[in-house]
Formats: C-alpha cells, structure tokens, sequence
C-alpha cells in the first residue's frame, strides 16, 4: 500500500431524494400475521428515499454534478471527463452523462461516457479516473452514480430499496481521499441478480446474493493483501475506516465479521466493527440502496466523524459479480468538507410518506404533495426524455 499517492476524490455531493418510507412500517404492512422481526434483523434498515415520478438517474445525477460544482466552487474548466455509472438506465444507446452534461453546463472537450457492472460499475469509473489524472492525461473527471433501486412490490427484497446520486470529483492533491495505487479484485459468473431487458424490477436469488457478496469482499481483500505483500491482521489493523457497498446494513455488518473469521481477526471484531464499519451505516441506514452510489454514500457517512488523515480501505461489490477492494488516505479538511453539505439536516427535512402515498408515487407513477427544487422530467417523446429545472 502507497498512502502517499495524491490523486483521489477531491470533491464529493451526495443528492438524496426529498420523501421516505419508514421500513417497519412497510414490514408491518407486509407481515400477513408473520412477526416481523426477522426481516427486520436480516436487513437492518430504517428508512428507504423514495423519489418523485418526474425524477430519474438522469435527473438526480445533473443534481448531484451541479450541486457539487456549486457547493465546492469547482473550476468546470478542467473537468475533462464525466462517466456515469447506473444500473437503472432507461436507455440502450444514449448514455445519460450526456444529458447532465449539458445540464452541469461542462465544456465540449469533455469526454462522456456510461458504464455497466451492476453497483460496481462507479468504482471502476474512479480508479480509472484516477489513474488518467495520475497519467497526465486528463486534468480532472467527475464521476457520478445514480440510481434507482426497485424491486417487486410485496418481495422480501422490497425493504432494500432505495435512491439517490453521489457526484466525485477527481484531482491532483485531493483534499478528501487520496486513492492509493494497487487494488485486489474477485470476480465469477453468477445469476444472484440481473435485470433482464424489458424487466422494470431485478430478478433476485436473496440468499445467492448474500453468499456471493461475502465470497467476492473475502476474495478481493485476499488478492489485494497477496499482491501488496502484506500480513492480513496488519491490514485490518491499520485501516480506521473499512467502508462496504451497502445494499442494506446487516449486509455490510455480515461481511466485515465474516472478513474477520476468514483472516483469523477475531479478537476485537467487535469493538472494530463499532469503531471502523457502523458509523459509514448511518446515512445508508436512513437512504436505502442506491446501488452504484452505495459504496461512496457510505463514505461520505463515515466521513462525516473523520478528524485525521486516517486509512480507508473500500469495497465494492456488482452483482454477476465481480468485487474490488482499494484503500486510501483520508485528507485533513476530509470531515470539514462532507459536514459543510448538511446530510443529516437534509435527511431531518424530508417528508415521510404513508404506505398508500408510497406505493402510488413509486409503483404507479403518480403525483403526491411536497416542495420540489432541482431537475426534472418534462415530458417523453417517442423515448426521449426532456429535462427542465425547478
Ligand atoms: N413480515 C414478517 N416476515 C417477513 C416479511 C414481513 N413483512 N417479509 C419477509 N419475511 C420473512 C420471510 O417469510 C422469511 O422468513 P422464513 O425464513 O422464516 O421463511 C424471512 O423474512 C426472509 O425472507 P426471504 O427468505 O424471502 O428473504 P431472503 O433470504 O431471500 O433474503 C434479502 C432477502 C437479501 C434480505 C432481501 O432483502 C433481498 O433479496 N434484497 C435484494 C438483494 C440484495 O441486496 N442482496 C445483497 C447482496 S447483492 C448486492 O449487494 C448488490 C445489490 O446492491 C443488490
């Protein structure tokens, strides 16, 4: 591991939708005469965001792009590249980081692409990012995750939902995470869960999925120490923020005990989950999945209590799979910057919706009451969706 490395995440705006459900309510409402605690304990989650009918990923990765570029004065000059990374696209050709291009406002000499690998597709975007700035080939590149998770209404899955968007931007001397080069990766064929084209809901194996997540962090965590020449424990040890894909709580809580059996560092498991895993749980806990966005929301709330330039080690999981595990150096103004955005006040502020308001706006596509500000759908014309902003 080289923590010295200066190129990594310089900029980081979360955007998160503005209603949400309670998840034991939605559980209560589900039971049919079952207890409810099980399905409680198994995923761990709270609340989910849910947003309105006339937002996309399209819509609430422009928001995170121009919030970003707004709150932290960004030069647009320099960006020179901006990659999208959804698993909830509606379009096979058109990559949505062309429309907030032009919504964020970025030069023409900006590359713009998208890119696909369940929720690991926005970490493979940054690492390539970094490494272009590291190469001197681009200057800066923002990297923003979006998506929409929906799953059958009435399933097991359905109290993992989620939504929202995570804008980065990468730089030289980032004063958030400095990515360190080297990364450990595991991936295998596997049906845990796939959308198939046509399908609006993923189709899921639960169980699978859980299983092949654990195998993929323990897979990719064992190919980064091999390669780095490092003893696992000396790892664990040095990381102070070990920082999951989150899908739901309980899932990132499972996979960092079963990294614990796996390396033999059981001894103070507990107090190390406590200390280095729960706090980057809260914001998740109160948002849902967002699937290419989940990893960096889970960062942005560990982040929230970082004092120092401690070590963070990540992981990033897509379902099909593959796996990546990276670490890097948290910046000193780290805690200063992700606090100046307000998460915790804006997840205060959002409006909780009843079950039946729920399943309308979510399911059905309809309207409910609540203030509105940023972009939106306007209408859609034989396919092609025309963005305004409120
Ligand atoms: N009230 C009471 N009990 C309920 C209930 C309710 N409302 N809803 C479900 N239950 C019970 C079920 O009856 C079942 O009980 P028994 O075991 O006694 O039969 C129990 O709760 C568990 O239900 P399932 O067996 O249906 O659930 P599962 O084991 O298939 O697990 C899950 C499902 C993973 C927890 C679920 O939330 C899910 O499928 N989520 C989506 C997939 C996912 O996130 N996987 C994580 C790894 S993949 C990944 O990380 C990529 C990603 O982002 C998706």
């Amino acid at each position: 591991m080289n923590p010295g490395a200066a190129v990594g995440i310089d900029a980081l705006y979360a955007y998160i939708p503005g209603n949400y459900v309670d998840v034991r309510e939605l559980a209560e409402k589900r039971a049919n005469g079952r207890d409810t605690s099980k399905i409680l304990s198994l995923v761990g989650q709270k609340e989910m965001a849910i947003p309105f009918g006339f937002e996309d990923p399209v819509t609430m990765a422009a928001n995170a792009v121009a919030g970003m570029i707004r709150h932290f004065k960004a030069d647009v000059s320099k960006i020179e590249r901006i990659v999208m990374a959804t698993e909830s696209a509606f379009d096979f050709s058109k990559a949505g980081s062309s429309f907030v291009h032009e919504m964020a406002k970025l030069k023409r000499g900006t590359e713009v692409y998208e890119v696909k690998h369940a929720c690991a597709s926005g970490t493979y975007a940054l690492l390539d990012a970094v490494n272009a700035v590291r190469a001197g080939e681009i200057e800066t590149a923002v990297v923003v995750m979006s998506d929409i998770c929906r799953y059958k209404k009435g399933s097991s899955a359905e109290y993992t939902q989620g939504a929202g968007a995570v804008a980065l931007l990468v730089a030289k001397n980032p004063k958030i995470l400095a990515i360190s080069p080297g990364t450990g990766t595991c991936s295998f064929n596997v049906a845990d869960f796939y959308r198939p084209a046509g399908s609006e809901t993923p189709v899921v194996d639960g169980r699978l999925s859980m299983e092949s997540y654990i195998k993929a962090v323990c897979g990719s965590f064992s190919d980064y120490v091999e390669k780095a020449q490092i003893m696992p424990h000396h790892l664990l040890a040095a990381m102070s923020h070990i920082i999951f894909h989150t899908p739901f709580p309980k899932m990132a809580e499972n996979a960092f005990f079963a990294l614990c059996k796996e390396t033999g560092c059981r001894r103070r498991e507990k107090e190390d989950f406590e200390r280095k895993v729960k706090p980057s749980l809260s914001i998740p806990s109160s948002v849902g999945n967002v699937y290419t966005a989940s990893l960096y929301l889970a960062l942005a709330s560990a982040l929230e209590n970082a004092t120092r330039d401690d070590i963070a080690g990540l992981f990033s999981y897509g379902s099909g799979c593959t796996s990546k595990f990276f670490a890097g150096r948290v910046a000193p103004q780290a805690g200063d910057r992700i606090r100046s955005l307000g998460l915790l006040k804006q997840l205060s502020a959002r409006r909780r919706l009843s079950i039946a308001e729920y399943e309308r706006v979510f399911y059905e596509g309809g309207e409910i009451d609540n203030e509105y500000r940023g972009f939106r759908v306007r209408s859609i014309r034989n396919g092609y969706r025309e963005y305004g902003l409120v």
